[in-house]
Formats: C-alpha cells, sequence, structure tokens
C-alpha cells in the first residue's frame, strides 16, 4: 500500500505508541480490502460501546487505549449506549452495569469523543456529497451513502475508532466509485399495494435480496424523512450492504453494472416478513433509528388529538433532540421518552414485560433475537394501539 510520509512516521510509531496501534490496524484492514491508499476522513462514528454488548473485555481495551494517550484527530460521534445516562434506575439497570457503562464513556471521552450518543449523526451535523467518513452503525452508513451522497463503508465499532485516531480510512468498497456500481436492482412495483406505509419491510426484503452488494431499490413511492431511516434501518438488519440507491432521495446518479441481478418482490414476500414478526405484545417502543425531533412532536401531536395513551409507550431519541417542554408534553399524554440507548441495546424491554409492538424491522430483528416476542406495524396502527384502538 502506498502511504504518505506522515502515515509511514506514524505507522513507525514515531508520534506515539497509540497512533502507530490505530494507523497499524487500518493499514492491515486495507491490506485485507485490497487498497492501494488510505483517504483522509473528516467525521467517525463508533458504535458497539454498549456495555451489555462489550462487556469487561471491551472496557479494558477502552480503558487500556486511553491510557496509552490515544487521542482522536477528527471529528468523532458516538452510538447509543446500553442506558439513559441519567435516568438509568428507571430503566431497570443495575449499579454495577451503570458504574461499568459510565467507565466505557469516560475512557472514550479521556480520547476526545463525543458522548452523542445516538445512532441518527446525521441529524446533528453537515455532511457535504462526496465527503469521506468513518462510520460504524449499519442504519447511520446507508443513510450516509443513499441520502447524504457521503463516502463510508460499514466499518466495525473499534475500527472506527482507530479510524478516528488515524484520522484516515482505507480507500476501499464504498469510498471508491467502483465500489459503488449496483449489483442488484429490486422492483417493487408487485408489492406496491401491500407495502403501502411499510417502508420498513420493504427494506428489510431488500436487504435479504442484495446481501453485500450495492443495490437500486425501483417500484417504491416517495418515502418521507423518517420513512427512509426505517427504510434504511432495515436494509442493515437484514444484509450487508452500505449504499441503496433511492430514486428521488439519493443524490448520486445510479451506476449500475451491465451484468446485474433483478429481482422483483412480490406480496407474498411482504407477507412472509410480517409473519417473522408477528408475536403478542402488551407495550409499544418507537424510535430505532432515534426518533429526530420532528418525528417526537408528530407521535405526540398524533396521540394528543386521540386524547393521549391508553397503553404503555417509551420512545427513544438523542439527548440533542432533548427539550423539558416537549418531556412535559409526553408526560401529560402518558408518553416516557429515554435518550443516549434504544429498545435494542438497553434492557427496556424486559421491564416492559418482554411483549412489545414496533414499527422498526431493525428492532423487531434483534429484539426477536434476544428472545422477546416482537410484532411489526405500520407506525400509524402503532399509535392507534397505544391510543386504545386496534389489538
Ligand atoms: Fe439505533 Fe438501537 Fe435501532 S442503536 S438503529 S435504535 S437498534
Amino acid at each position: 500500500m502506498e502511504l504518505t510520509r506522515w502515515e509511514e512516521r506514524a505507522l513507525r510509531g514515531d508520534m506515539g505508541e497509540a497512533l502507530r496501534l490505530a494507523m497499524r490496524a487500518v493499514v492491515k484492514v486495507g491490506e485485507a480490502l485490497g487498497a492501494e491508499r488510505l483517504v483522509p476522513i473528516t467525521w467517525a462514528h463508533v458504535s458497539g460501546i454498549s456495555y451489555k454488548n462489550i462487556g469487561d473485555a471491551g472496557l479494558e481495551f477502552l480503558e487500556e487505549l486511553a491510557g496509552r494517550g490515544a487521542r482522536v484527530s477528527v471529528k468523532t460521534t458516538l452510538n447509543p449506549a446500553g442506558m439513559d445516562m441519567e435516568r438509568w434506575r428507571e430503566m431497570g439497570v443495575d449499579e454495577g452495569f451503570a458504574e461499568k457503562q459510565l467507565r466505557v464513556i469516560r475512557a472514550l471521552a479521556r480520547m476526545g469523543v463525543q458522548a452523542t450518543l445516538t445512532c441518527t449523526p446525521y441529524l446533528y451535523g453537515r455532511v457535504e456529497p462526496g465527503e469521506h467518513l468513518a462510520w460504524a452503525e449499519s442504519n447511520a452508513v446507508l443513510y450516509a451513502n443513499s441520502v447524504l451522497g457521503a463516502r463510508t463503508n460499514r466499518d466495525g465499532g473499534p475500527l472506527a475508532l482507530f479510524e478516528a485516531i488515524a484520522g484516515r480510512a482505507p480507500y476501499a468498497g464504498l469510498h471508491t466509485d467502483e465500489g459503488r456500481v449496483a449489483r442488484v436492482v429490486v422492483d417493487f412495483a408487485p408489492a406496491a399495494e401491500r407495502l403501502r406505509g411499510l417502508y420498513q419491510v420493504a427494506g428489510y426484503i431488500l436487504g435479504r435480496i442484495a446481501g453485500p452488494r450495492v443495490a437500486v431499490a425501483e417500484g417504491l413511492p416517495r418515502p418521507s424523512a423518517w420513512e427512509v431511516k426505517l427504510f434504511l434501518a432495515a436494509v442493515g438488519a437484514s444484509g450487508g450492504t452500505g449504499l441503496v440507491y433511492l430514486p428521488g432521495v439519493t443524490p448520486e446518479e445510479p451506476r449500475v453494472a451491465g451484468d446485474a441481478e433483478r429481482v422483483s418482490v412480490e406480496p407474498g414476500d411482504v407477507e412472509e416478513v410480517e409473519a417473522m414478526f408477528s408475536g403478542e405484545f402488551d407495550a409499544a417502543v418507537l424510535g430505532c433509528p432515534h426518533l429526530s425531533r420532528e418525528e417526537l412532536v408528530e407521535v405526540l401531536r398524533y396521540l394528543e388529538r386521540r386524547g393521549g395513551a391508553r397503553r404503555r409507550l417509551v420512545l427513544f431519541t438523542a439527548r440533542a433532540a432533548r427539550d423539558r417542554s416537549l418531556e412535559e408534553w409526553a408526560g401529560r399524554l402518558g408518553v416516557e421518552v429515554f435518550y443516549d440507548t434504544c429498545m435494542v441495546v438497553s434492557p427496556i424491554v424486559g421491564r416492559l414485560g418482554g411483549r412489545v409492538a414496533v414499527d422498526s424491522a431493525k428492532a423487531a430483528y434483534y429484539l426477536a433475537a434476544q428472545g422477546y416476542s416482537v410484532r411489526l406495524m405500520s407506525r400509524r396502527q402503532l399509535l392507534d394501539y397505544v391510543a386504545g384502538g386496534g389489538d
């Protein structure tokens, strides 16, 4: 791999042990990917920082790295943690877990990472088309590539941290023009009627079809901002791809390989996904990916028109969207709001009795994998259930 003089010095350890370690990891991954060089990045987003997922081994790794003087060299933000950093007791989190989760965040903060604790970094910062990023949260990666026209691979959490320290990513995959060529075109037209209001199901189907391949989605009506989030999060749950060309949404013209596969989605495919997530439920959780401020307002407005929540509803959003008046409004309507975490990486669903309705296919997938009973529905159906109608 061709390295600049600065990169070579960093790799030799001339600028410290922590940078040497980070550069070595980035170069090794680059070699495995066949990258000819590295590319400077402007923003890294680190995932996998819930103590529930990384445990003591992850905590020790981060504290050791911070102890060796590691510092990020670009803007670096964080995915959700395993608890609301302030109201963790209300979530059913025990003291031991909370103490270790706080240590994880502290170690990252010592390295200069901003504790944004949200999986929607794209809502809280500007990204220009063509900008190179190192993001490690599948829904955010898909959003960056497919909606913002930025360039990032689907990096793992530790790699994104090393890239943040090195300020570089391997120039491979979705960073390159060739890596952004679509290899599969998915036509939703035959199932469009059946998919009305169910972008999350469409996304889940697309992810299964595409696997790691860049895809084009055809035959879907133009989604709203929050439907795009649900769609891409679902793609990230069922597939390994990091880019879907969505007509009318993606700023980049799709380049499609001459031998790209064409697949049509039928109504039966929709029913199959619905059947996968058709469990019993007696509470509802929303906010995967984290709700934007606009979505929060929309949800609360809808419930207000319906006279408030008659069934349990828990919302998840970013601390950057925090607002006392919204909190009080939610409280009056009987709705709980938590920050910094989500239904998948915190113990909230167990505390709710283990049977929940969701509007996110990504949440449905991961909660079902944790053994919970999950029902996937449209946002409208879910809110009607909460307001006292439906099941
Ligand atoms: Fe975000 Fe948690 Fe879903 S991290 S995308 S809300 S699983």
